[in-house]
């Protein structure tokens, strides 16, 4: 049987397909049978009974939610081609945005730069990937997210150091020039925890205590006694948070705070610079 003829009889087979894409399943084919989009389209190949099986598989994780992600167990960021799995948290397009706005801001010049709960290594990476002359550190308290951000660097060919450590807790006052990060901001009672997507990903990578603000308000104080002069502190934070975060920026001696805006157009990332005599 060919693809189109494949897709078809899935297709009749699974009528009500909720979650599962047509493109989702074009991608997943692409995985099983491990040719190019250009390779599908042209030569319309064959799809054996075991492949079919396969996928009807695959189907029926994603329509019970599971992002695909890591039913392919990978994904794009940035320009680079990360393993994902269910140890870490599936990188967002969103925050491809903070990449973006610390790009815009320090140039090529030698940084010492912290990317705080690194999980996948998605930002730290991507910004490895654009200035190779950063001494880049990859920080999180889970040892098996470590385990995915160690081998997306040696899958990108980047250099990195990769610490387990909880937060600010084992580094060295003054040392960063840069810290980011995108930790855990949703509230434990947010009802979104428990919907398709987000009850297949850690909890310790969405959630924080006091209404999400707890890891966000330890970044920001602790940010501000490691950052070396001048240095400065990203962070993305969740949509209704922004008024707290800022607050949070001033209250701990932040100047030259900025907020940034997501692809949706709403405010979900904050800078501040620690300028200290
Ligand atoms: C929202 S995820 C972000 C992952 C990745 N930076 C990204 O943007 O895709 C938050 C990360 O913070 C880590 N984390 C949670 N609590 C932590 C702590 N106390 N210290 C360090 N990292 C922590 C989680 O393991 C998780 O990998």
């Amino acid at each position: 049987m060919d693809l189109n003829s494949a897709l078809s009889q899935i297709k009749l087979r699974n009528q009500n397909l909720e979650l599962c894409s047509q493109l989702d399943i074009e991608l997943l084919v692409l995985d099983i049978l491990k040719i190019s989009k250009n390779d599908l389209y042209r030569d319309n190949p064959l799809l054996s009974q075991d492949q079919q099986d396969r996928l009807l598989k695959l189907i029926d994780r994603r329509e019970k939610g599971e992002p695909l992600a890591y039913i392919r167990e990978k994904i794009g960021f940035w320009n680079l081609d990360l393993h994902i799995d269910q140890r870490v948290l599936v990188p967002r397009p969103e925050t491809e945005v903070l990449v973006e706005r610390i790009l815009e801001n320090f140039n090529s010049k030698k940084l010492n730069v912290l990317d705080l709960g690194t999980g996948s290594g998605a930002i730290g990476l991507a910004l490895c990937s654009e200035r190779p002359l950063w001494n880049i550190v990859c920080s999180d308290l889970c040892p098996q997210a470590l385990s995915v951000a160690r081998r997306n660097m040696k899958k990108n060919l980047l250099k990195v150091q990769i610490v387990n450590a909880c937060w600010l807790d084992s580094f060295v006052e003054g040392r960063f020039d840069i810290i980011v990060s995108n930790p855990p901001y949703l509230s434990f009672d947010d009802p979104n925890i428990f919907s398709d997507g987000l009850r297949h990903e850690p909890l310790k990578a969405l959630a924080a205590e006091n209404h999400g603000l707890k890891d966000i308000e330890e970044i920001i104080v602790n940010s501000a006694k490691l950052l070396a002069v001048k240095g400065s502190l990203f962070v993305e934070f969740g949509n209704d948070q922004t008024r707290k975060v800022v607050s949070l920026f001033k209250k701990n001696g932040y100047s030259e705070i900025n907020l940034y805006k997501d692809l949706n157009g709403d405010e979900r990332f904050c800078s501040g610079k620690i300028t200290k005599c």
